[in-house]
């Protein structure tokens, strides 16, 4: 494994215990609010605070770009954090939700590793090194037909200027495909797609923290990953879809005569 994966897995695995550990004391979890319908509690920041302190111990030049308490350093290797995706879960006592480290290198991602603390499941990818969940190498699936195809979404619950674009996606692709799911952890949803679990997944806005490591495991399954007209700036724009080959170009034909001006970027 490389050094800097092998840093974030234990970055993760560490963030992950202070995770389970706190359960046994969720409802007492003191909880603010950063925005609309965006919350953090104790346990999102202790466990970035965990993760960057094993990253500094490692490497105290690198920079970081964590979701709680953002970005710092300026070097060519940056960290990219989201302590604990899937927090509204988390706070409900909902068993879905993980840890997602990302290491990017002169603005390329070259590792990712996202930890479900429940499941002890731990998907890991190094650029060219392929995707494994636990020592299981990753392939997405191979379904050819949208009719066939199990997606997930999430909504723009933060973002609700976009609701009757997004509904008209959801719409159009609901309407093709066997289901559609909203686990509400962007991350496990990435990953859950390099594991061939999903067939494909669309989401509006999305951080860097939210999709840095879950694409890298996508490509590194087998995947596409895009924004919603078929481009690379997913990572800026943080619209985002991702599927197999076949199943992609279907999702992003379906979506796009739903598209607003501000959704073509
Ligand atoms: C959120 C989750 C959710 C997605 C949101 C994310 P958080 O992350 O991944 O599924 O729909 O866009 O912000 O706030 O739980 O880390
Ligand atoms: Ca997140
Ligand atoms: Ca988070």
């Amino acid at each position: 494994m490389h050094p800097l994966l092998n840093i974030a897995v234990r970055a993760a695995r560490n963030a992950g215990n202070i995770i389970i550990r706190s359960l046994q004391h969720v409802e007492h979890l003191e909880v603010t609010t950063k925005g609309r319908n965006d919350f953090v509690s104790d346990v999102d920041r202790l466990a970035e605070n965990e993760i960057i302190s094993v990253i500094k111990k490692a490497y105290p030049d690198h920079a970081i770009l964590a979701e709680e308490s953002g970005r710092s350093g300026d070097n060519d290797t940056v960290w990219i954090i989201d302590p604990l995706d899937g927090t509204t879960n988390f706070l409900h006592g909902f068993p879905h939700y993980c840890v997602s480290i990302a290491v990017m290198v002169r603005g390329k991602i070259e590792h990712g590793v996202i930890y479900d603390p429940l499941r002890e499941e731990l998907f890991t990818a190094s650029r060219g090194d392929g995707a494994q969940l636990n020592d299981r190498r990753l392939r997405v699936a191979k379904r050819k037909e949208l009719t066939d195809g199990l997606l997930a979404t999430g909504f723009p619950f933060r973002n609700p200027q976009h609701l009757p674009a997004f509904l008209a996606t959801f719409n159009s692709l609901f309407t093709q495909v066997a289901d559609v799911r909203r686990t509400g952890s962007a991350a496990l949803d990435l990953a859950y797609v390099a594991a061939g679990r999903l067939d494909g997944y669309w989401e509006i806005g999305l951080k860097k923290w939210d999709l840095a490591a879950g694409v890298l495991l996508i490509e590194e399954a087998g995947g596409v990953v895009s924004d919603f007209v078929g481009g690379d700036n997913y990572i800026n724009s943080g619209n985002v879809v991702v599927a197999n080959l076949n199943l992609h170009k279907k999702m992003i034909d379906s979506i796009a005569p739903h598209l607003t001006d501000e959704l073509k970027k």
